[in-house]
């Protein structure tokens, strides 16, 4: 797995936490990867890490409670996609899955397992198709699935395909001999596009999955809305979920779809939802208006403030009747006062505030 990214595009929030570690209904989207390749029956993981790894060893350890077994690599500067692979090459045996730390997909791991032993060629690719390819790379195949070109963020109109690489590949161990050593290589720009033009056959693995990329807010916030309306498949309950479920049943500020952590405190007059996930031990204050949001574990939400379409980490607090702006992403422990109004798409940080995004 690949967790070595910086994850610039989510910050504030990648200060405080490691891309791979953000919550996807408050439990570290890592570990809903790692329960995927579970049920695969995958056992042995490789994370090459770079940026924020001691969050990561912290919750998963060696892998022992998921029943697992898990290999840190710590890339002292970031390898890129292909070069993080050619840094465990004495760890690889023999076929691999290698996944993007970032996509939230319902991908059958074991069924592209099976295709890619039918296929036999150097790798297998996972593709999906999107109404807009432009800011993807996309793969261009024949018939059998052989791919024949890679074509990094077309102009839309120009894409020879709506179907993109989405980030989960089935590769032999040969590739990693494309792969030169000790340097930053991109497996998209560099690695694929030469393991064909050599003539060695890679083929490509198109599903119609839920699929999403979740390196930005507004993704990270839409992947959250699929996972409440059931779009995405988590095993979430309709209407109010999570352990905090039973304290908000019969509140009647609650709007439909609404998931809690444990010890959520909402005043009576508070109205929160639709689309809102809140952590552990979130307060939301009397007539406050929370709608479309994530908030993580231990935010504070003062009286009489509004929030529309924004991501707040750990232990913010929200001032009495401040009003968040649609689209804003607040860090870690990040005190907003009160009566302060933020833009849309406000990004506040720890100690600087980058306003807009
Ligand atoms: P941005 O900075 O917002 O672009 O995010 P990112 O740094 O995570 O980059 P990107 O989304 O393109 O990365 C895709 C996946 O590859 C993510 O899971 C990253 O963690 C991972 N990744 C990117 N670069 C490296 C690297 O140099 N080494 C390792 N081990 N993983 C990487």
């Amino acid at each position: 797995m690949l967790v070595g990214g910086e994850g610039t595009r989510l910050r504030p929030l990648t200060y405080g936490t490691p891309k791979p570690m953000v919550p996807i209904m408050n439990v570290p989207f890592l570990a809903r990867t790692m329960e995927r390749l579970y049920e695969a029956g995958i056992r042995d993981v490789i994370l090459a890490a770079g940026y924020m790894p001691q969050a990561i060893v912290e919750y998963f350890g060696d892998g022992s409670r998921l029943d697992m077994s898990i290999t840190y690599v710590i890339e002292e500067t970031p390898l890129g996609t292909a070069g993080a692979l050619k840094n465990v090459e004495d760890k690889i045996t023999g076929p691999f899955f290698v996944l993007n730390g970032d996509v939230l997909t319902s991908l059958d791991l074991a069924a592209m397992r099976r295709h890619h032993e039918q296929q036999r060629g150097i790798g297998l690719i996972h593709l999906i198709r999107v109404a807009d390819p432009s800011p993807f790379g996309c793969v261009v195949h024949d018939a059998t699935g052989r791919v024949s070109a890679f074509v990094e963020k077309p102009p839309k109109a120009e894409a020879p395909t709506d179907e993109i690489n989405a980030g989960t590949y089935l590769l032999e161990r040969e590739i990693l001999d494309f792969i030169p050593a000790g340097r930053n290589v991109s497996i998209e720009r560099e690695t694929f596009p030469q393991v064909i033009a050599v003539g060695k056959a890679l083929y490509a693995y198109t599903t119609g999955d839920y699929w999403i990329d979740l390196g930005r807010p507004e993704h990270y916030l839409a992947a959250h809305r699929d996972v409440l309306s059931g779009a995405m498949p988590l095993a979430v309950e309709p209407g109010i979920s999570g352990e905090g479920a039973e304290t908000l049943r019969g509140h009647p500020g609650i709007v439909v779809p609404v998931h809690a952590g444990a010890d959520v405190v909402v005043e009576a007059s508070a109205v929160v939802g639709p689309n809102v996930v809140l952590g552990r031990s979130c307060s939301i204050g009397a007539g406050a208006i929370v709608r479309e949001s994530v908030f993580w574990d231990r935010v504070s939400v003062g009286a009489g403030a509004r929030i529309d379409e924004a991501i707040v980490a750990s232990g913010a607090t929200i001032g009495p009747k401040a009003r968040i702006g649609r689209g804003s992403v607040i860090g870690h422990d990040v005190t907003v006062a009160p009566e302060e109004v933020l833009e849309p798409g406000s990004r506040v940080g720890p100690s600087a505030k980058i306003t807009p995004s």
